[in-house]
């Protein structure tokens, strides 16, 4: 049922026009054999091809056998078959946040497209609407740069998503967690949305932003709301 939701959720997202073709790849927290690990979605394989025999579970001390970021596959799992190119980045999400049961990493346009200047790159998306606070903070931070599949990539990640349930990945795309997939999707899915509504607001004249003060109301409410 696990692998098949990975499945359904990487058709999902591009079916909802949050992702398109083979980019993006998704995780779940999975303990087997009282081994803490995580399934994860197969590299370069698209999902409409994709069946639950090619997800793959690595466990959470994985090591890549090539060097830190070697030449890919970096790791296969004992049935022979290549993890997503950024398992690094899932599975240190898994080591660094205990809440977290499922990552989504997706390519979105109007996301990935902010992504690459340099205003949001150094801000994020500013608090132009209030469901900015659904990704955990005031804004929306971006990830520095960093080559797609590599440990430097996973860092710049994690750093920013310190406190935080998605982020932008700059020159690349996005990234959400949740206690479940379909929170981690229906968040990636929302942060497409205000990636889009920020970069209409934008070409408007650009938005009024909301204050501190507010945001810090929002997500107060946001505590109980949306836990
Ligand atoms: P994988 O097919 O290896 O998961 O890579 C897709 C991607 O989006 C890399 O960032």
């Amino acid at each position: 049922q696990a692998r098949s939701a990975m499945i359904a959720c990487g058709l999902a997202l591009n079916r909802r026009g949050v992702n398109q073709g083979k980019a993006g790849n998704a995780s779940v927290r999975w303990h087997r054999g009282g081994r803490d690990g995580l399934l994860v979605t197969p590299s370069a394989l698209p999902y409409d091809r994709m069946s639950i025999e090619d997800i793959v579970w690595l466990s959470l001390d994985a090591e890549p056998s090539g060097g830190a970021d070697g030449p890919m596959p970096a790791v296969v799992d004992a049935q022979g078959r290549v993890p997503s190119s950024e398992w690094r980045l899932h599975r240190d999400l898994y080591v660094a946040r205990d809440e977290v049961a499922a990552v989504v990493h997706a390519h979105p346009p109007h996301a990935s497209a902010l992504a690459c200047l340099p205003a949001i790159q150094a801000g994020g998306i500013p608090p132009f609407h209030y469901m900015v606070a659904a990704a955990g903070g005031r804004d929306i931070r971006c990830a520095a740069y960093a080559t797609f599949g590599t440990q430097a990539l996973s860092d710049a990640v994690i750093a920013a998503m310190h406190g935080r349930r998605a982020c932008l990945m700059a020159h690349h795309g996005i990234l959400a967690v949740g206690a479940g997939l379909a929170a981690a999707l229906a968040l990636a899915e929302e942060v497409e949305a205000l990636a889009r509504g920020y970069h209409l607001a934008r070409l408007h004249g650009g938005p009024a932003l909301l204050d501190d003060a507010e945001m810090g109301r929002v997500l107060e409410r946001f505590a109980s709301y949306r836990p």
